[in-house]
């Protein structure tokens, strides 16, 4: 299916109109900040028509890199009074970042590995590329090597979060049961300014946001010392979808190292990527025959089969065998659904369409994916994702996702990651391991 120029056009405008010089909004509706994944995506989207934006987009971003290596999940470049939490509701000891930018006290999805050996790859090989990268290099292994010192589960190689927000798939059903344990110290839905913009029946419930900023004053107490939080919080989980960017991350991060980095760098990250195969066991559910996500404060697996479990397939560590039931499941749902994999199996009670991350589709989640199926030789499935996308686009436009039966598009719209995608796809950017 080919990709329109209008289409092209539009995706190029809903960047620019997100643009605040140096970094990019999500959308310039209800996103008042710069977001760590989306930033990456985004600066993905920019190497396909203007470099110099692709590394200024990663650059801003890393500016609020804190000294022991965390790279925080919101940037607050400028002030951002309409948005809850903000900088001041986050309250970050300006001395924890380099810059000391206002930011968020947590990370989000490691992509950003992946993105930089993207970017490079897209942009070519010219100078002034290789200077950025060289630039950029050590501060993302710094980034990977702070979750390998705070944040491992037991050498497995795979990593935990300490707030559903880490995830980056902040509403999935997956976090609720961890949740319920812990204690809610105010009201703080009351400050919520999404629910006045967005239809509330799409957006996280109230009940919920009071846990989740409860989770915050908890770092908040903790001083948002990473080893205290990782010690305390009540909190805990090895999700499989942030690990399955981490785990195709450091293979990027690995030819990255062998490029910009030295000899201890690759012979590190050969260790995370060696521990991650073994580690996996840890986290295969036999009866189900699939990868879950485990909560490590109840110390048992969590049941339910959101998109997650399916994101393995993007790691490129895993053997195809380990992962054969996995393929099966996606092309089933892929047979049911028209618009793109749900973010929650459709037969799980949780299960709505329209829902933050309870079952809709997000563009930039079927992009990985794709790149999943590339990597395991699926090039039907690979070929079906990209033409969902495309789809997706023409009929709704760029919206924060959608819903998978209808593609009606949902949440914020003139959103700046499924532009990022359409542009890459146009130019027909994949990024496998060979
Ligand atoms: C929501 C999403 C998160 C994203 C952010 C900005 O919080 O769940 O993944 O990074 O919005 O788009």
């Amino acid at each position: 299916m080919k990709i329109s120029e209008a289409l092209i056009q539009k995706a190029k405008r809903t960047l620019e109109a997100n643009r605040r010089g140096h970094f990019t909004l999500p959308s310039k509706h209800l996103y008042a900040a710069q977001w760590n994944w989306d930033a990456v995506f985004i600066a993905m989207g920019y190497a396909t028509y203007n470099e110099a934006q692709a590394w200024l987009e990663l650059e801003s971003l890393f500016k609020a890199q804190w000294e022991n290596g965390m790279l925080p999940h919101i940037v607050f470049h400028e002030s951002a009074e309409q948005y809850y939490p903000n900088a001041q509701d986050w309250n970050v000891p300006v001395a924890y970042s380099h810059s000391k930018l206002p930011c968020s006290g947590i990370t989000q999805p490691p992509v950003a590995a992946y993105g930089l050996e993207l970017v490079l790859g897209v942009v070519g090989n010219t100078a002034e590329a290789a200077a950025h990268g060289a630039a950029l290099y050590p501060k993302v292994m710094a980034w990977h090597k702070w979750f390998y010192e705070y944040r491992q589960y037991k050498n497995s190689g795979f990593v935990f979060i300490t707030h559903p927000w880490e995830s980056g798939r902040d509403n999935s059903v997956l976090w609720d049961k961890a949740l319920r344990r812990v204690q809610i110290t105010g009201r703080y839905h009351k400050k919520r300014k999404d629910t006045s913009q967005i239809n509330p029946d799409h957006r996280p419930l109230n009940a919920i946001y009071d846990i989740y900023m409860s989770l915050v004053e908890e770092q908040k107490t903790l001083g948002y010392k990473a080893t205290l939080i990782a010690e305390r919080s009540s909190f805990k989980v090895v999700d499989m979808g942030f690990n399955a960017i981490l785990a195709r991350s450091n293979w990027s991060l690995l030819s990255l190292a062998r490029r910009f980095g030295n000899k201890d760098d690759v012979r590190q990250i050969e260790g995370w990527i060696a521990a991650f195969k073994t580690g996996s066991k840890l986290f295969y559910d036999e009866k189900k025959q699939l990868y879950v996500s485990y909560d490590m404060i109840s110390g048992s697996h969590i049941g339910h089969e959101d998109i997650g479990s399916y994101m393995l397939i993007f790691a490129g560590t895993l053997e195809p065998a380990e992962l054969q039931n996995t393929f099966s499941r996606m092309e089933k749902l892929l047979h049911t659904f028209s618009y793109g994999m749900p973010s929650l199996h459709p037969e799980d009670p949780n299960f709505e369409a329209k829902r933050y991350w309870r079952g809709s589709s997000w563009l930039h989640i079927n992009w990985l994916l794709m790149q999943g199926f590339y990597y395991y030789n699926k090039e039907a499935l690979a070929q079906q994702l990209s033409q969902t996308c495309i789809r997706l686009a023409e009929k709704s436009g760029y919206y924060e996702y959608y819903d998978p039966y209808t593609a009606e598009g949902i949440g914020a719209s003139h959103f700046s990651w499924p532009a990022a995608i359409i542009l890459l796809l146009e130019k027909k950017v994949r990024m496998v391991l060979s």
